[in-house]
Formats: structure tokens, C-alpha cells, sequence
């Protein structure tokens, strides 16, 4: 435990402004309280009372929560809806129809503009030309996509036909893509051409047909491509058609296909700890409810905002606040193709000030990557543009460090919008721990409290409570209607990893440490406690880059990776590499860390590709062989060794490793 014990203390409280009070959905800490209270009072009250609210059913529930086969808890099962319908046709006939839903910004800077009643049209589209190639209620479909409209319509027209997505990141590799068809059993891939980013084209379709020709692929029929750039490409007769082909003829409008509350919505892959990503999977009903819900409570969101969440629809966050909370809420919100340094370091900045973005939600290794531009360069620094249109900001993906919060609340903020940092996973589906802007009192650094209904606590390895102070794992006790529901394929590890027989396995283990302070009770995040990394907010497995290593069979022996704490991306991949000849040293180590850099690029993709790379003639093991983490993580950092090394079998290792960097 002592690994993930409390060491900052942070003393600065930020009580929330009048303005952002006034008018607040959850004004005040006695509001906030009086939900919690409720949901602790008659949890099934609460949660059919919220869902009735905020969803609208083709079939009302008449069950609230069904626990006879936990973990694998069912919500508002014998009710139906469906989720597209929920996100535009229930707009139609009120004024949000003609409201803006997506601004849309090129990374060329061209802005478009799309409608609630003009999304509703080609969503139906896209539905209707999806059943056209014989796509149905249950079928998957893999979605691999740059950022824009087109992305978002084909997620809603899965779920307009009740077919369930899996959106694969546009960073990933072809094996990784290939994994996914083949684990998702995947009918149809919707892919673009190609990709627009910092003022590059970068092949998307290409990377499809790798994928496929790696083999394995046998569901997989259809191949639609979004033919984002006038570029040529190559196209497989009889399995490719362009967007065009497949939309051309096919009616605007589509009866939305009612699918139990229970019917998968989307697999999301995801790392875990061992070399396997998990599809984790969410339900229509229960996931809807809360992407909905937080945009509410966690956003304060009103008619008149502008949202921006940066993230890309290939991770849980443009799942939950792209794609489907905020056009369940009604709100614009502004979706951007480029990156945040393209093409200058202020684009943020300037992209909040050009669209009056009032509301505006990113991730900490953004902000430092910008925080340290602005420090080099004075024309890039936020206070060039105006900001004043800002009410809240938000951060997610991994803990913020007091420094970066202070500087997001003075630059961006200007020390008077609320920072909600937000803590969840994709696992949660939606916020967990959060501050709420007209409640919570902010300190920095720390998530605070937990959402009303959510039993977040902090626990032992048997599942007992931790007092404040105290540093554990951190937990939610009771089920809530957002979380995972399985993972795809693989059943017994979803009870494994997430319900722990140690615990009495009916309590979700997050797989972070977690702290609360003192004084507040306030929740502060640790870092993972398994085997995941968190680089630049993209999780990824240590097994996972190690199994990739070790796939270069004609090079690498043996391998382990770490992570070490990095300024800008939080953590760094380290990776210690045994080879099958020499260890390298000089020019040629360096030659060979680039090759295996571009081997995991390949394997995995560019995200997971080791920033460190240490060889060594064998790596620290014990007498049985098992490889010594914890010491090649104090190597990674630069850290002296005075941990116990009397059970290494081989200790002058630890030198060798230490010294080749
Ligand atoms: O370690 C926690 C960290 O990100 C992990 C979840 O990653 P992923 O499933 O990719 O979802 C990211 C977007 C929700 C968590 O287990 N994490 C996420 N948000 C925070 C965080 N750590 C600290 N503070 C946060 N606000």
C-alpha cells in the first residue's frame, strides 16, 4: 500500500463563483446532497425516476435493476428504446430542431455548420443505406474514422438500426485494427481515405486493406469509404464503396429500431493488464442515461452553450461527450478535425474565441504540451485571444497536476470558471467522480466527490474501508447504470478484473489508487495500480508493448516495459530489451531502438512506441524467474536502487541496465 500513499498535500480551496451558482441544475453542496441522499435512500426510486425523466422509451421498464446474475448486473430490462432516436428524433418539433448540433471545424480552419433536423436527415442516410448492404439489428460494425460529421452520423446510424459499434482510434495500427474486426466478428468497416491532421494526409483505407490482408477477417463483408480528400485510392471490387455510392438513392428518413435497454450499444477495446485489449461493452439504455445526465450535472449545460470536447470519437470520452451526450442534451457543441498545435500552438485558444466555445473540456497532457509552447513562445500564450465567452472547464483522461490546473484556471479561465476534473473510465461509461461547477468547492488536483449514485470508496485488498487519509484502491460498491456490462467475448475475465472473488465479487475494482483528504473527504487520484499506462491520456498496456516486442523474433529475446513520469505526457514508455545477438551499443543501439520504435508503431501503433528504450544482457529477475518490475521502474525514473535485491538472482544487472540509457 505504501506504493500508493497520500505525498502531496494541497491546501488552496477555489469555492464556486456566484455567477456559476445562480441558475446551477445542482446549485449548492446541500442540492448536490439531497441527490446523493435520495440515491442512497431508494437507489431503484432514484435511478427509474432519472430514467423516466431524461430517456424517452418505446416500451416503459417496469424493472429498475436485476441483480440475480451479478456481476453482471441488467438495468430497466424489460424497457425499450432506442438511442439515436433519443439523441435527434425526440428534438424534432421542439426548438432545438433548427438549432446548430456540430460545428464543425476542418484542420484547414473551413467551418460548417450542420443542424439538428439537417444531422437527423443524414443519420437516417447513413441507416438506410447500412440495412441496404444487409447491416441489422445486432450486427457490428467497426468504425475508423478522422474526426467530423461523418464519424458521428455512423455511430448514430448503428444505433438508429441497432447495430453495435466498435470505434477503432485513427492512431491504431492495421494488427491492431485486425484484432478488432476479427474479436468484434465485424460485418462492415466505415473508414475515410484519408485523415487531415496537422496539415498532413494520412491514409486511413490503406491501413484497412492491411488489416484484412494480415488475414482472419471472415465476417467482414463491406468496406464504406468517406472519401474526405479528392487523393486516389485503392479499391477492392465487390467489398469498397464510397459514401456517395452507398448514400445515393437512399431516403432521409429511417424508422429508428427499438432495441431492448440491454442491447449492446458499442464495444470499445481497450488495454488492461495483460497483452489482450478488452471490448468492453455498454448497454443502450443505462449508457444513454448517464451521458446524458452528466452533460447536466457535470457541465451545468444550458440552451444557449457552446461545448467542446477535444477528444476524438475513437476514445470512451468522444463516445460519451461527442457522439452521444451532448445531442441527447440538445446542446451545439464544436467538433474539431486538427490538432491543438497545428498551425501554431494557440489554435485552442483562438478556436475558443472565434466560436464563443463556453464551455470547454480537455485533457491535462494538452494543456501542459500548450503551457509549455506558450512558455517558449509569447504568440501563442492564451492571452492574445478572448477567452471571455468560457463558463467551465474541464479536464479528463488522467490526473492533473496542481501546477497545470492553476495555470488552466488563471490563462484560461481567468480565474473565474470552474474546473471540474473527471475522473472515469471507459469501464463507467460516463463522469464518476467529479466536482459540479455551481457546488463543489475545487481544490486542485483532486476529482472531489463522487456523483450522486455512484458508491465510490476507497478499500484493502479484502474490500475494507480505508480512513481518510489513508491511500488504497479505489471502488464503487454499488452498481450504477452506465458501467460495463461485459467484456466482449471474454466474460470470465470481466468478473476477473473488475469483481475480485477477494472482495465478495460484487464490487467494482476501478484499478487506480486513490487517496481521500482529510478534511473533506475528497477523492484524489494515484495512478493506475495494475499493469496499464497512462501516455498523453491514451491508456495503454505494459503487456501489450511487450508482446510486441517479443513478435520481432528475429531480434528481441526478451522484454519489459514501464512507465516513468513524464512533464508533458504523464507517463513515458520505457521499455528493457534483451536481444537475440550482442547488446547494442553506440550508433548501433540507436540504429535498433529506432527499428523496434517502428515495430511497435506497426504492431500497435504510433502511441504505444517506447520513448526509452534500455538493452541489457538479461533483465532483473528473481530466483524463479519472475521479472522484477518495481526495480526497473526506479531505473526508468533515474532513481537510486535501495529497495531489497536479495531475492534478484542475478544483481550486477541493475548497473548495466542503469547506465545505458
Ligand atoms: O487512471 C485513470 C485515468 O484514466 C483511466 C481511464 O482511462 P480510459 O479508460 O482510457 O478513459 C479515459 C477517459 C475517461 C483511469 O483508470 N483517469 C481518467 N480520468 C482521470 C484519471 N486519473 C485522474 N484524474 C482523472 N480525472
Amino acid at each position: 500500500m505504501s506504493a500508493i500513499e497520500s505525498v502531496l498535500v494541497e491546501n488552496r480551496v477555489f469555492e464556486p463563483p456566484a455567477a456559476a451558482v445562480q441558475g446551477a441544475r445542482i446549485a449548492g453542496m446541500a442540492a448536490y446532497q439531497a441527490l446523493c441522499d435520495e440515491a442512497a435512500r431508494d437507489p431503484d426510486g432514484f435511478w427509474a425516476r432519472l430514467a423516466r425523466e431524461n430517456l424517452a422509451w418505446t416500451r416503459p421498464f417496469t424493472r429498475v435493476l436485476d441483480e440475480s446474475n451479478a456481476p453482471f448486473y441488467r438495468w430497466f430490462d424489460d424497457g425499450q428504446l432506442n438511442v439515436s432516436a433519443n439523441c435527434l428524433d425526440r428534438h424534432m418539433g421542439t426548438p432545438v430542431q433548427d438549432k446548430t448540433a456540430i460545428v464543425f471545424e476542418a484542420d484547414d480552419g473551413a467551418v460548417t455548420r450542420v443542424s439538428y433536423k439537417e444531422l437527423l436527415g443524414r443519420v437516417a442516410q447513413f441507416a438506410n443505406a447500412l440495412q441496404a448492404q444487409g447491416i441489422g439489428k445486432g450486427d457490428r460494425v467497426v468504425v475508423y474514422m478522422p474526426m467530423g460529421v461523418e464519424g458521428i452520423v455512423a455511430m448514430q446510424a448503428c444505433a438508429r438500426i441497432g447495430a453495435t459499434h466498435s470505434v477503432v482510434f485513427g492512431g491504431f495500427s492495421a494488427k491492431a485494427l485486425q484484432e478488432r474486426i476479427i474479436d468484434a466478428g465485424a460485418v462492415a468497416v466505415v473508414t475515410a481515405n484519408y485523415q487531415l491532421r496537422g496539415g498532413k494526409e494520412l491514409p486511413l483505407k490503406s491501413i484497412v486493406d492491411d488489416a484484412i490482408a494480415l488475414g482472419g477477417c471472415t465476417t467482414l463483408r463491406t468496406v464504406l469509404v468517406y472519401e474526405r480528400t479528392p487523393t486516389a485510392w485503392n479499391r477492392v471490387e465487390g467489398r469498397d464503396k464510397t459514401f456517395a455510392e452507398a448514400l445515393a438513392g437512399q431516403a432521409t428518413e429511417c424508422a429508428p429500431v427499438p432495441v431492448d435497454a440491454e442491447h449492446p450499444l458499442f464495444i470499445l477495446y481497450t488495454s488492461g493488464s495483460t497483452g489482450k485489449p478488452k471490448g468492453v461493452q455498454h448497454s443502450s439504455a443505462g449508457y444513454l442515461l448517464w451521458a446524458r445526465l452528466t452533460m447536466d450535472w457535470t457541465f451545468d449545460l444550458r440552451p444557449d452553450d457552446l461545448f467542446w470536447c477535444t477528444a476524438d470519437i475513437g476514445w470512451i470520452t468522444g463516445h460519451s461527450y461527442v457522439a452521444y451526450g451532448p445531442l441527447a442534451a440538445g446542446a451545439t457543441q464544436l467538433v474539431f478535425e486538427g490538432i491543438p498545435t497545428f498551425p501554431h500552438a494557440g489554435r485552442f485558444w483562438q478556436m475558443i474565441d472565434k466560436h464563443k466555445v463556453s464551455i470547454f473540456y480537455t485533457a491535462p497532457t494538452a494543456i501542459r504540451s500548450l503551457i509549455k509552447a506558450a512558455e517558449t513562445d509569447e504568440k501563442v500564450h492564451p492571452k492574445n485571444w478572448n477567452l471571455q465567452s468560457l463558463r467551465i472547464l474541464g479536464s479528463v483522461g488522467e490526473p492533473i497536476n496542481p501546477e497545470a490546473w492553476m495555470w488552466y484556471h488563471r490563462n484560461v479561465g481567468g480565474e473565474r470558471c470552474p474546473i471540474v476534473d473527471t475522473f472515469w473510465q471507459t469501464e463507467t461509461g460516463g463522469h464518476v467522480i467529479t466536482p459540479l461547477p455551481g457546488a463543489t468547492p475545487l481544490v486542485p488536483g483532486s476529482c472531489t466527490l463522487p456523483l450522486p449514485g455512484i458508491a465510490a470508496a476507497i478499500v484493502d485488498e479484502t474490500g475494507k474501508d480505508m480512513p481518510h487519509g489513508a491511500g488504497g484502491m479505489l471502488v464503487i460498491k454499488r452498481p450504477w447504470p452506465s458501467m460495463i456490462r461485459t467484456i466482449w467475448n471474454d466474460p470470465e475475465r470481466f468478473k476477473k478484473a473488475y469483481f475480485p472473488e477477494e472482495m465478495g465479487g460484487r464490487i467494482y475494482l476501478a484499478g487506480d489508487g486513490a487517496v481521500r483528504s482529510a478534511d473533506r473527504g475528497y477523492f484524489r487520484i494515484t495512478g493506475r495500480i495494475d499493469d496499464v499506462l497512462n501516455v498523453s491520456g491514451h491508456r495503454l498496456g505494459t503487456m501489450e508493448i511487450e508482446s510486441a516486442l517479443v513478435a520481432k523474433t528475429d531480434l528481441v529475446a526478451e522484454a519489459a516495459v514501464v512507465g516513468r513520469p513524464d512533464d508533458v505526457t504523464g507517463e513515458a514508455v520505457c521499455a528493457f530489451v534483451v536481444l537475440k545477438r550482442a547488446r547494442p551499443t553506440g550508433e548501433e543501439a540507436k540504429a535498433i531502438a529506432a527499428e523496434l520504435r517502428n515495430w511497435v508503431a506497426k504492431e500497435i501503433g504510433p502511441i504505444a512506441k517506447p520513448k526509452d528504450i534500455r538493452f541489457g544482457d538479461n533483465l532483473p529477475k528473481t530466483r524463479s524467474g519472475k521479472i522484477m518490475r518495481r526495480l526497473l521502474r526506479s531505473i526508468a525514473k533515474g532513481e537510486a536502487i535501495t529497495q531489497d535485491t536479495s531475492t534478484l538472482e542475478n544483481p550486477a544487472i541493475l548497473e548495466q541496465l542503469a547506465q545505458s540509457n
